[in-house]
């Protein structure tokens, strides 16, 4: 089968499209996928740069879709032809997250879906949603599930309540898309006019410029009467924590997801216990969480946006262009 392996050291220009042995047949409990899709996410992008160390010859990206090829003994859930996606943790089914770390991760710890074909245990895959191709299925394994746990299994949002999404990412538009279906007010912000027009076609009921209002945890606060948000999906750390906080109602929830601002910086200590906030640390979600998603994507009829599609072979300029940040919701490879 065709597949992309990372060389060592990593870096965008050592992926290569190279010819691996066909996996083996199922065995009892595995089912056999032909990857159509996969989709880019920031830690893929962090695994092929080297700012997440992996092995050499790695398989990297985490997300999957394709069509069950085989089904091994003893698998009832799934059968030849049907679409599934795969599970950004294999081995977290329900309950608490796993120990480990992203040593089990597809496209880190483990090989990934940048491949023509896997085996593994049905488990690690669940249906896709009704109607989904499989571009846009592969885009719910680490976005989707990432923005669903923050907004509706860690932050509870409900009817009415108020949610802050930052920027145009992955997991941001998917946090709009899921927070408006869930009738919430939406605060959102990007650094380009342009997507904030893209982003109140979406739904958003108020835009803000990150870049031309740096203050704008005060700005929210206004927007919301004084009040701050309920939930803020908070994906760029260090250097955006502190206006997330400022931007929080008091007991507000801070879903902390992303590093785009780096990996480690002060936090305002006093202005957390003074806010009485909750900052809730996630790492995607199990493959029960998967399963709850995909059942309110097929109850409200969510699609998700996307952004440009890549071939297999061209996965470094897939990449390339999520670093030029151009773009706007998923980026696809089509396998
Ligand atoms: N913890 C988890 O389970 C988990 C899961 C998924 C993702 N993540 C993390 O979440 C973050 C986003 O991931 P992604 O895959 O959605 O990334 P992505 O698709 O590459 O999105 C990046 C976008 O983020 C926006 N952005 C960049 N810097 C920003 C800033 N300082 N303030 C506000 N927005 C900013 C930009 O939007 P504009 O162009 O509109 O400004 C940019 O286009 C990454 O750090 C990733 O590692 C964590």
């Amino acid at each position: 089968m065709k597949a992309i392996q990372l060389a060592a050291p990593a870096s965008l220009d050592n992926l290569a499209l190279v010819d691996l042995p066909d996996p083996a047949v199922p065995g009892p409990g595995e089912i056999a996928v032909r990857l159509r899709a996969s989709s880019l996410n920031y830690h893929d992008y962090a695994v092929v740069k080297g700012m997440l160390p992996t092995a050499e010859n790695r398989i990297p990206m985490s997300d999957g879709a394709g069509e069950v090829t085989a089904v091994g003994e003893g698998v009832t859930e799934f059968k030849a032809g049907d679409l599934v996606v795969s599970t950004f943790f294999p081995d977290w089914i329900d309950g608490t997250p796993p120990e480990g770390g992203f040593q089990r991760v597809p496209g880190d710890g483990i090989d990934g879906y940048a491949c023509e074909q896997a085996v593994g245990p049905a488990t690690s895959w669940t249906h896709a949603p009704d109607g989904y191709n499989a571009a846009e299925a592969a885009t719910l394994t680490c976005a989707g599930l990432t923005a669903w746990r923050a907004l509706f299994v860690d932050g509870c949002v409900k009817p009415g309540d108020a949610v802050l999404v930052q920027g145009t990412g992955g997991v941001s538009v998917f946090a709009l898309q899921f927070a408006k279906a869930a009738g919430a007010t939406v605060i959102a912000t990007s650094s380009s006019d342009d997507k904030l027009a893209r982003l109140k076609q979406l739904g958003a009921d108020h835009l803000i410029n990150y870049k031309q209002v740096e203050a704008w945890g005060p700005k929210v606060l206004e927007l919301t009467g004084g009040k701050g948000v309920d939930c803020v999906v908070e994906i760029g750390g260090p250097g955006t924590l502190d206006q997330s906080m400022m931007a929080s109602r008091i007991g507000g929830h801070i879903a902390l997801i992303g590093v785009l601002t780096g990996f480690a910086g002060p936090v305002q200590t006093a202005m957390l216990m003074a806010k009485n906030l909750r900052v809730q640390g996630l790492t995607v979600g199990s493959r029960a969480q998967q399963e709850e998603m995909i059942a309110a994507i097929n109850a409200n009829g969510i699609k998700p946006v996307l952004d440009k599609s890549f071939p297999l072979a061209d996965l470094a300029d897939a990449f390339r262009h999520q670093e030029s940040g151009q773009h706007f919701g998923k980026i696809v490879v089509d396998i």
